[in-house]
């Protein structure tokens, strides 16, 4: 059987949500409670066996790079920073051009070479049982391309690539971000896949959509027309840490769930007059 073992995460967008912070730090360095969001989701990397990762920077983002190098400074302050670059290799690649998440995959096909790989979207935080792991599960099953979806509201529909079953798990289609009365179902795709490395000719072969970006829900159509793609509707708790309302959400559940700050977040909490 394949094992996965490649992780791509796209991290060079402009973070335009976020603004202005997002300007000086990257979203993906902001902190949830004291972790950045990369070293959470390298955490979930890292539980699903995956050994290599390559994050799609740029140049504006190298702040990134910094924070995973070893400091004498800081020698046995950070262990767990020090675990994450022990137990898995960080590479870089650059996307200086905001030209949209299939421009950004196409960038990682060197590093994948020709095995199926996976892929975490940089805002995309998922809380609970490592939800990479989960799409791993499903693709030793199914041996073929698994996308991570959960329920949303439907007032958020409109945000995300709406599924369309066949039968089971099987997708028929992704719409992007429909209206709410066309959407198919309300089961979102929230930044995690694992794709067939033929995923890449169909990158190269896309043509810029609106906002002259190339995207990589279009790819996936393109693939659908010759290979089956699963839905894992993972277990854990998603959270769009690229909004603002997100960001908080996030870092409130996390803090309840820090032994440190919970008794006593919980009762600021509970004592706010809302
Ligand atoms: C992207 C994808 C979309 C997905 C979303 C959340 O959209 O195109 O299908 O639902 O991420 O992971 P974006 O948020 O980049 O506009």
């Amino acid at each position: 059987m394949i094992k996965i073992n490649k992780l791509v995460i796209p991290v060079a967008g402009l973070g335009t949500r976020f603004l202005p912070v997002t300007k000086g730090v990257p979203k993906e360095m902001l902190p949830i409670v004291s972790k950045p969001t990369i070293m959470i989701l390298l955490e979930e990397a890292i539980d699903a066996g995956i050994e290599e990762v390559l994050f799609v920077i740029n140049s504006r983002k190298e702040c990134i790079k910094t924070f995973f190098e070893m400091e004498e400074l800081y020698e046995g302050k950070v262990d767990d920073i020090k675990e994450i670059t022990q137990s898995i290799k960080i590479n870089y690649v650059y996307q200086e051009k905001p030209l949209g998440s299939g421009d950004a995959i196409l960038k990682a096909k060197d590093f994948v070479g020709n095995n199926p790989f996976a892929i975490i979207y940089g805002d995309d935080l998922i809380k609970g049982k490592s939800a990479i792991k989960e799409l791993i599960i499903d693709y030793d099953k199914y041996q073929s391309n698994i996308i991570g979806i959960s329920k949303a509201d439907s007032k958020d529909l409109s945000k995300y690539g709406i599924i369309e079953f066949k039968e089971n798990n099987e997708i028929n289609r992704i719409i992007e971000k429909p209206n709410i009365n066309e959407a198919p179902s309300n089961y979102a795709v929230l930044g995690r896949y694992i794709f067939n490395p033929e995923i890449f000719e169909c990158l190269e072969q896309l043509k810029m959509q609106s906002k002259n970006e190339y995207q990589l829900t279009e790819a996936m159509t393109m693939l659908m027309k010759k290979q089956k793609f699963y839905g894992c509707k993972f277990s854990g708790k998603y959270f769009d840490i690229g909004s603002k309302i997100g960001y908080l959400k996030a870092n409130i559940e996390y803090a309840l769930d820090n032994d440190e700050l919970s008794i006593e977040l919980k009762e600021y909490l509970k004592n706010l007059s809302i």
